[in-house]
């Protein structure tokens, strides 16, 4: 996920509801009587409630009229979000606004709509509201959403910090090593998911370079299955739920926060009072302090760390993936960016190194064309807290506002071809440079990503050993299709086959 790619929630809950009714059981007729129930209370307040104030002669923006009250277009959203939004775009135009589950969503599509969210403040379009009922459970206490934005913004600095070119190029030949380590079990030749195997890769590798070696050292089954229930938080169910609810999903969430935090704070106190200063993430947050010259706590850089390897691992694992599919689906694109290596590297490609990873040019513009077709975070989101003017339309406060990355990097008023995958055209400098949010695989602003440098290094050496190791085919000319009911949209049965490079 991004540092949140929670926003995706609420977009695919009615499927989830569906797929409960289609099951037919007790819980079924439990789920209709409460969509009912909450759809006559939604109705009484729509009646009732206060209304938020506008300036006078303010326009709302187009509203998309759903007949079924509370729920309203959460099924066809869920079913094709993009689909949904393009349709809207070219009904609407740039800014509409639509309700799901109770509340009210206002998409601004296209880079111009787009730049009211990413040239915002905090205080007038919120992201706490909007994400901190679903970190603050997983993260812990005192840390990104859970204090005031220009707390969590020295945080980022203080995480930027140790996102360094010198921590970078220890980084290349950490990844290449767990990775050559990973793959030894895949023998010759076979048919394997990819995703999969690239999610149990990046904890590895994530861990070992934004922890460092004592916390990655015990990345056991035991650990690995507590990482998986802790991002059991970012569910649905957290996103429409309050956390204290006794679920099976939350209560495993809660144990594993815990254990975690145990497992990171030992790891914390035994640096702490070591000679050993290894010059690392958990270095740098045990050093730096906030403007008021505090240090972090121990319980605070545990939040970090935690969230630090979650922001990158279903954002890393699902692009990866998708690089995958695109580099077995064209394989002359594959044997290049292989020659690449070669030419970059040398004939006999010795270890990689930093620098050779940046002039690895082609490889570098797949992972950018990867994400324009498959961006990790589908929607940004915030919480409009004051009335908000745009395109001629006023957002009342208590909409959700949202840019889509998706929709805005396949828009056919910015790109030429945009659903083609063609890695080269970005050989022309930047193919949108006069729309500023037309590209934001990583969003913009404020909130902007601090993990992208890293999240490159990774890909490209992941890729480039696996490159080294194997060619890749798709399965009988499948490409995987996108699968909209997980928050990160993942490729559906994502089985890749492979054969050892001959030399
Ligand atoms: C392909 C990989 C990644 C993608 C596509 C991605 C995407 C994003 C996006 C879209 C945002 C903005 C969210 C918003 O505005 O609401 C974001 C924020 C963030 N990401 Fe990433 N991310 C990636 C990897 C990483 C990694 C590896 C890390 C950490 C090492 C990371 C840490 C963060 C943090 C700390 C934020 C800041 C959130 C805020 O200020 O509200 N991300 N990311």
């Amino acid at each position: 996920m991004a540092w949140l790619a929670l926003q995706q929630a609420g977009e695919s809950v009615l499927g989830q509801v569906m797929e409960q009714v289609k099951g037919g059981s007790l819980l079924s007729l439990l789920l209709i009587s409460c969509t009912f129930t909450l759809s006559l209370v939604y109705l009484l307040r729509l009646a009732v409630g206060p209304r938020a104030q506008l300036p006078a002669g303010a326009k709302n923006p187009p509203y998309i009229f759903s007949p079924i009250p509370f729920l309203g277009h959460a099924v066809a959203f869920g079913k094709s979000p993009i689909e949904f939004l393009e349709n809207a775009y070219e009904k609407y135009g740039p800014v509409f606004s639509f309700t799901m589950v109770g509340k009210k969503f206002t998409y601004l599509l296209g880079s111009d709509a787009a730049a009211l969210l990413f040239n915002s403040k905090n205080e007038d379009l919120n992201a706490e509201d909007v994400y901190q009922h679903l970190t603050t459970p997983v993260f812990g206490k005192g840390v990104a959403y859970d204090v005031p934005n220009p707390v969590f913004l020295e945080q980022k600095k203080m995480l930027k910090s140790g996102l360094n070119i010198a921590q970078f190029r220890e980084h290349v030949s950490i990844i290449e090593k767990e990775t050559k380590e990973y793959f030894e079990s895949w023998g010759e030749s076979g048919e394997k998911n990819l995703f999969e195997a690239l999610s149990e890769l990046i904890i590895l590798t994530a861990s070992h370079c934004l922890h460092g070696i004592e916390i990655r050292s015990q990345l056991n089954r035991k650990v690995a299955q507590l990482y998986a229930d802790l991002d059991g938080g970012f569910s649905h169910a957290a996103w429409l739920l309050p956390s204290w609810l006794p679920l099976p999903s939350f209560r495993r969430r809660d144990r594993a926060h815990q254990e975690m935090k145990n497992l990171f704070c030992k790891a914390i106190q035994k640096r702490r009072q070591s000679e050993n200063k290894t010059d690392d993430m958990l270095q740098t947050l045990l050093e730096s302090t906030y403007k008021n010259g505090c240090f972090l706590t121990d319980d605070e850089i545990a939040g970090l760390l935690i969230g630090l390897l979650l922001a990158g691992q279903h954002t890393s694992s699902t692009t990866s993936a998708w690089l995958g599919f695109f580099l077995a689906q064209d394989k002359a694109l594959q044997e290049n960016c292989y020659l690449e290596q070669r030419a970059v590297c040398g004939e006999d490609l010795p270890p990689l190194t930093y620098d050779q990873l940046k002039d690895l040019n082609l490889l570098d513009r797949c992972i950018r064309e990867t994400l324009r077709l498959r961006p990790p975070i589908m929607t940004i989101m915030r919480m409009a807290r004051t009335p908000q003017t745009v395109a001629g339309y006023t957002i009342p406060p208590g909409h959700q506002v949202c840019v889509s990355p998706t929709v805005n990097q396949r828009l056919k008023d910015s790109w030429s071809k945009p659903l083609d995958f063609n890695p080269d055209r970005y050989l022309t400098d930047n193919p949108t440079s006069a729309e500023k949010f037309a590209y934001v695989p990583f969003g913009a602003g404020r909130h902007r990503c601090v993990g992208e440098n890293f999240a490159y290094i990774q890909i490209k050496t992941i890729w480039s050993t696996m490159l080294r190791l194997y060619e890749f085919d798709l399965i009988d000319g499948y490409f995987p299709s996108v699968n909209y009911t997980t928050m990160i949209h993942t490729p559906e049965r994502p089985i890749i086959r492979y054969k050892r490079r001959s030399k």
